[in-house]
């Protein structure tokens, strides 16, 4: 029976200089202004998708590795996710937005109460996308912890921010206009919070959630290390997630993430949606055509990879040789798990293969009717989608790219009528907010 799937896009790449590298930059958009995202994001709402994410890097990184993340404009400049948030809620009326934010940000007070503005100035349409990248630690002047650590403080952030919202208590708003008494003062808790790596009292300034629309604003998380899982099955609604897209895989990290959210009793597991960049082409011959063209990279497109890796990575891999190992004392405890087992994509480690060797299936495309990469028609794309529902109980998928019009219809001009068709994809929003979308299944 045909499951209907979730989909979101993935605000990846270059929400700077849209378009730069492209050939599309002559569309002539100012990327500094909201004209850009607001026509993009009125077409992903049209098309029903229940989310965007934002993503985010704080940082332009190290010394090191500066220029990799400016030259070819791939890790900034950008706006911060936040600001730009208000601007797309005010061009839309049902999609969620999600902004990527990282507990260094912001104390909890101020989160918790940013969060509740944005969530009811957008009718329940704000989820969260925490990260815990401690590489911009340095420009909040707080200390650099390790890997787990973030994590341990996220979760204490996190749980400050839950505190605060509910800092108004059943029966703290009145809003009655014959007595005049809009709030109850002796209704709001004075929480004071004394932890380990914050201190704040409540309670917040701010008005509680309603249930209709949408309650608290939604969590989601992309960390797929054993303490990011442990994060996700405690406090996510939605795991973003990263794997290999044949149906073993999709089905081994819902396993793990299932897991960890059942390990803490949850009763409401989280939504797994799978970032997924399909190249979707006119007839399954100019599929195979372009799948036999990437077969042997030459070293030109292996700098190419080997520079979005290396921004990614905050890790230099433009000037290793391509012939040679890599060593993995070069990755600092900041880099992402997932990104690393990313870049080794089933090598068991890195001393077992050459840069070249690493770099390679980056480059080669595979088709997506036998399971080795992403290349179909739109026909042969939505296929995928059914099949992944079907038989590995897919939640859904994450598209990803820029926030261009013309990547946004070069990506799902021919597919959403199809998903539609089949009954894959919605056609009205049913309404409650972001929660909502995720739970109109
Ligand atoms: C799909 C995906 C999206 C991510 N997006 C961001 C992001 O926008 N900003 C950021 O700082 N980190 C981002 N990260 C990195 C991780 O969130 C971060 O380093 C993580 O908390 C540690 O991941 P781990 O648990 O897999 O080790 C992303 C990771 C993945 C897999």
């Amino acid at each position: 029976m045909t499951k209907r799937q979730h989909f979101g896009w993935f605000l990846s790449r270059g929400f700077g200089p849209h378009g730069w590298g492209h050939p599309y930059l002559d569309w002539d958009y100012r990327w500094q202004e909201p004209k850009l995202y607001q026509q993009a994001i009125r077409e992903l709402e049209q098309a029903g998708l229940d989310l965007v994410i934002i993503e985010d890097a704080l940082s332009l990184g190290n010394p090191q590795t500066l220029d990799l993340r400016v030259r070819g404009a791939y890790g900034g400049p950008k706006h911060d996710p936040l600001s730009l948030t208000p601007f797309l809620f005010a061009a839309t009326e049902h999609i969620g937005i999600v902004p990527t934010v990282n507990p260094l940000q912001f104390p909890p007070y101020q989160a918790a109460r940013q969060f509740a503005s944005l969530q009811h100035l957008s009718s329940g349409r704000l989820g969260l996308n925490v990260v815990t990248d401690v590489g911009a630690s340095r420009h909040f002047g707080v200390p650099d912890v390790a890997h787990d650590v973030a994590y341990d403080r996220a979760e204490e952030w996190l749980g400050g921010v839950e505190d605060l919202w509910r800092t108004w208590r059943p029966g703290a708003y009145v809003g009655d206009r014959s007595t005049g008494v809009f709030a109850d003062g002796s209704h709001l808790d004075a929480i004071e919070h004394r932890g380990e790596h914050y201190s704040f009292d409540g309670p917040l300034n701010a008005l509680p959630f309603e249930d209709d629309l949408g309650g608290e604003p939604i969590v989601i998380s992309p960390g797929s290390s054993p303490r990011g899982l442990a994060f996700t099955g405690r406090h996510s609604a939605v795991q973003l997630a990263l794997a290999p897209l044949d149906l073993d895989s999709l089905q081994a990290y819902r396993t793990r993430v299932l897991s960890a959210a059942e390990a803490v009793g949850r009763t409401v597991p989280p939504k797994i949606l799978f970032v997924f960049k399909p190249v979707i082409v006119p007839s399954s011959h100019e599929a195979d055509r372009l799948v036999h063209a990437s077969g042997e990279p030459d070293d030109a497109i292996l700098r190419t990879v080997a520079l979005g890796w290396s921004s990614d990575l905050e890790t230099d891999l433009t000037s290793l040789d391509l012939d040679r190992p890599v060593d993995p004392g070069i990755f600092g405890d900041h880099v992402s798990r997932g990104s690393l087992n990313a870049l080794l994509g089933g090598v068991p480690d890195f001393g077992a293969a050459t840069l070249r060797e690493l770099l390679a299936p980056k480059a080669r495309l595979g088709r997506i009717t036998d399971g080795t990469g992403v290349v179909g028609t739109a026909e042969e794309v939505a296929d995928y989608i059914e099949r992944a529902g079907e038989e590995a109980d897919n939640d859904g998928f994450i598209f990803s790219g820029d926030l261009h019009p013309a990547t946004i219809h070069r990506n799902l001009d021919e597919l959403v009528p199809i998903l539609r068709r089949r009954g894959l994809l919605r056609r009205s929003y049913a309404g409650g907010g972001l929660r909502g979308n995720l739970q109109d299944d």
